[in-house]
């Protein structure tokens, strides 16, 4: 991929690791982002080939998009909790915001759109299940997902080809650090007091995927044949990585050399699902490269090394919170003159 990509979110957890890929890649990168968790781009911007644009999806110029090869749309308040924050704003963002930006691409003659979309659609399940089978989203976050897929797939076309990566919780280093995800949190939690935070009752299944590894499926998606992605759905992952969260907090405390003691948190998780990962596997040939004892012994190497910090801004629903409190005392006023 060597032409120029809008990336919505490039800031985030994920898309700032996507954004850095692009570049060694050889593409130029407009990043579209509010930078609710600042400016994590900085160390990067001596790249000639990278902008970055402070706005907002659902208001931003159309013109951004002009003469853009393909967009790749991750902004979103991205978690469940953060979701239940403000649920209007939730759908205005993760839904109406998405499939706005999935629109104007096409009309700007954009020829490859990408949705950041999320297994977590899939809600509760008995059975391992695939892009064929039933959804069911259980909070505001999954059922914006749902819209927003079924919106932004209606607009593909032989010449606006559009996919959804379903992806798996994200777990490894980034620049926009996030420990409200299950293996990062483990191992902070590991790493400050030696014991292991899991969320009751720990037999909730989840599938997992390194955030190199997401980051790399946008890429596949980008370079693969137009017939084979447009208009689909792909599970992004890997079936050995559907997994439950006791074990896997035992994996995590193994990995990274601590004895194993549980620190339960949170009410009975209601969330449980197993993932199918063969179409991405098949059709596009994409497979993990990376584990769960890599994520967890990158991220306590990190926070050996002081490379990454534990801060507010680490937790998602915690930090637009808190962004939320200081815009109501000082009445500052953000962009659409509102912080969310
Ligand atoms: N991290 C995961 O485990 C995971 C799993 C499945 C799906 N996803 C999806 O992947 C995408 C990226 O997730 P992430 O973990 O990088 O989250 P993140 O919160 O780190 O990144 C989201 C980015 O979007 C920006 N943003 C939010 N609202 C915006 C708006 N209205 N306009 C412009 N920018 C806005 C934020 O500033 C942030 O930089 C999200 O769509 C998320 O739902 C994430």
């Amino acid at each position: 991929m060597n032409g120029h990509v809008v990336v919505t979110g490039g800031a985030g957890y994920i898309g700032s690791v996507l954004t850095e890929m692009l570049l060694a890649a050889g593409a130029r990168v407009t990043v579209l982002d509010r930078l609710f968790f600042g400016d994590t781009l900085a160390d990067l911007m001596r790249r000639d080939r990278l902008r970055v644009v402070r706005d907002d999806i659902r208001a931003c110029d159309p013109a951004l998009l002009e003469g853009a090869d393909a967009v790749c749309d991750l902004a979103a308040l991205s978690n469940d909790p953060a979701g239940e924050l403000d649920p209007r704003k939730t759908m205005e963002i993760n839904f109406e915001g998405r499939a706005r930006i999935c629109r104007l691409a096409k009309r700007a003659g954009v020829r490859r759109y990408v949705l950041a979309s999320s297994c977590s659609i899939y809600g509760f399940q008995d059975d391992v299940v695939d892009e064929t089978g039933p959804t069911q989203p259980l909070t505001t976050y999954a059922h914006a997902n749902a819209r927003a897929e079924e919106a932004v797939l209606g607009e593909a076309s032989s010449r606006f080809c559009v996919t959804a990566l379903r992806q798996a919780t994200v777990y490894g280093a980034s620049r926009r650090m996030r420990f409200d995800l299950a293996i990062n949190g483990m191992t902070l939690a590991a790493h400050r007091t030696g014991r292991v935070r899991i969320l009751r009752d720990g037999t909730q299944w989840r599938p997992m995927v390194h955030v190199h590894d997401t980051s790399r499926a946008f890429l596949c998606a980008l370079d693969a044949e137009s017939e084979t992605v447009n208009g689909e759905i792909f599970n992004v992952g890997s079936d050995d990585q559907n997994l439950q969260i006791l074990p896997l907090a035992e994996r995590v405390a193994a990995a990274i050399g601590v004895p194993f003691v549980a620190d339960w948190y949170g009410d009975p998780d209601h969330r449980s699902y197993r993932a199918s990962f063969s179409k991405i596997a098949d059709r596009l040939g994409y497979r993990t490269t990376r584990t769960p004892e890599d994520g967890a012994r990158e991220v306590a190497a990190g926070l050996r090394a002081g490379t990454l910090r534990d801060g507010p801004e680490t937790r998602t629903v915690e930090w637009y919170r808190e962004l939320i409190r200081w815009h109501t005392m000082t009445r500052e006023v953000a962009m659409n003159g509102a912080i969310l």
